[in-house]
């Protein structure tokens, strides 16, 4: 499509959304990120530099050696990269896993994941090993352990093996995605509730004998499906698909449209960024403001990835 020109057959103003019939489809700006690309843009850091990657979210630091016991100061710092970017990167840090550990630790305590393998040595790294054998199946839009009581508040996700090509995250700025929604949208989800469960994809891996007693330490759980951050008091929009079921009081059919509907705008590019790993990268992510999704594109190449998952408070 031909960009809007002052040609007096284009009339202004030219930063609006047009729909593309008869499709659910729209194109043109989405000149709502534009204030917080600006102030991203103006921040400053005093103990490491940031190179901002998307629009509003993700930005890589360099700088810092995570494997050293940094000072208080810089971790605080840190954290508020973190809380204004949504996600950051590292390059080149070859930690142990006690290093990574001990890394996410400054910002928490550390979970330990009921379903997928960890590290033999540390418990709290949970370890995605991908082989011919085992696929990946994290190429979802989702945020970690929303079947959660308390989700967690963000995860550090260390690269051990890399393929040769492919295997790159991306990230969704969640926020982007409530602001980007219309008036009528955003009014009708501020009150909803969704109720989320783990069985959606963790059901697959459990024997029918330990189904009652799993289900009983965790139990489907509901969050409010338009979340305010507990440190930036910005709403943002907190439901995925892999574990969402449902919205309270709403039919199955509705329920089921509606979540599909909202979901889908995680997928809108201009919310995104991506990394490409290489050994020795790590991603911090914010995991109540951002959903990530692993592309799968690199079987049946090894891909192996540690996580340490930090934990969070109950959303409201
Ligand atoms: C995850 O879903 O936490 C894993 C992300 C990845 O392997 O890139």
């Amino acid at each position: 499509m031909a960009a809007p020109t002052t040609s007096p057959k284009y009339a202004p103003p030219f930063a609006r959304r047009v729909q593309i019939l008869p499709y659910d489809l729209e194109a043109g700006p989405l000149s709502h990120l534009q204030a917080e690309r600006e102030r991203l843009a103006g921040l400053t850091w005093e103990h490491f530099d940031a190179a901002p990657m998307g629009a509003t979210i993700g930005a890589e630091l360099s700088g810092l050696d995570l494997a050293r016991d940094l000072p208080d100061d810089v971790i605080a710092e840190v954290r508020q990269a973190l809380l204004d970017f949504k996600v950051i990167f590292f390059r080149n840090q070859h930690l142990t896993p006690a290093q990574h550990v001990a890394f996410a630790r400054r910002f928490g305590d550390l979970e330990e994941h009921p379903f997928i393998p960890a590290n033999e040595d540390h418990p709290e790294l949970v370890r995605f090993e991908k082989s011919p054998d085992v696929g990946g199946y994290e190429n979802g839009w989702h945020s970690d352990v929303s079947w959660r009581v308390e989700p967690s508040m963000g995860s550090v996700l260390r690269a051990v093996e890399v393929p040769p090509s492919g295997g790159d995250t991306l990230f969704c700025d969640m926020y982007a995605v409530y602001e980007g929604l219309d008036d009528a949208t955003r009014a009708q989800i501020d009150p909803l509730v969704a109720v989320h469960d783990y069985a959606q994809v963790f059901g697959a891996l459990i024997k029918p004998g330990q189904l009652e007693e799993l289900r009983e330490k965790y139990p489907l759980v509901e969050h409010p499906v338009v979340r305010t951050h507990p440190e930036t008091g910005r709403k943002l929009m907190y439901l995925n698909r892999f574990f969402g079921r449902r919205i309270v009081g709403l039919s199955d059919e509705e329920s089921t449209a509606l979540i599909d509907r909202l979901c889908r705008r995680a997928e809108i590019v201009e919310y995104q960024c991506r990394f490409q790993w290489a050994p020795g990268s790590i991603a911090f992510w914010d995991n109540r403001a951002v959903q990530h999704y692993a592309s799968s594109d690199y079987w049946p190449a090894r891909r192996v990835m540690e996580r340490a998952t930090i934990v969070g408070d109950r959303p409201h």
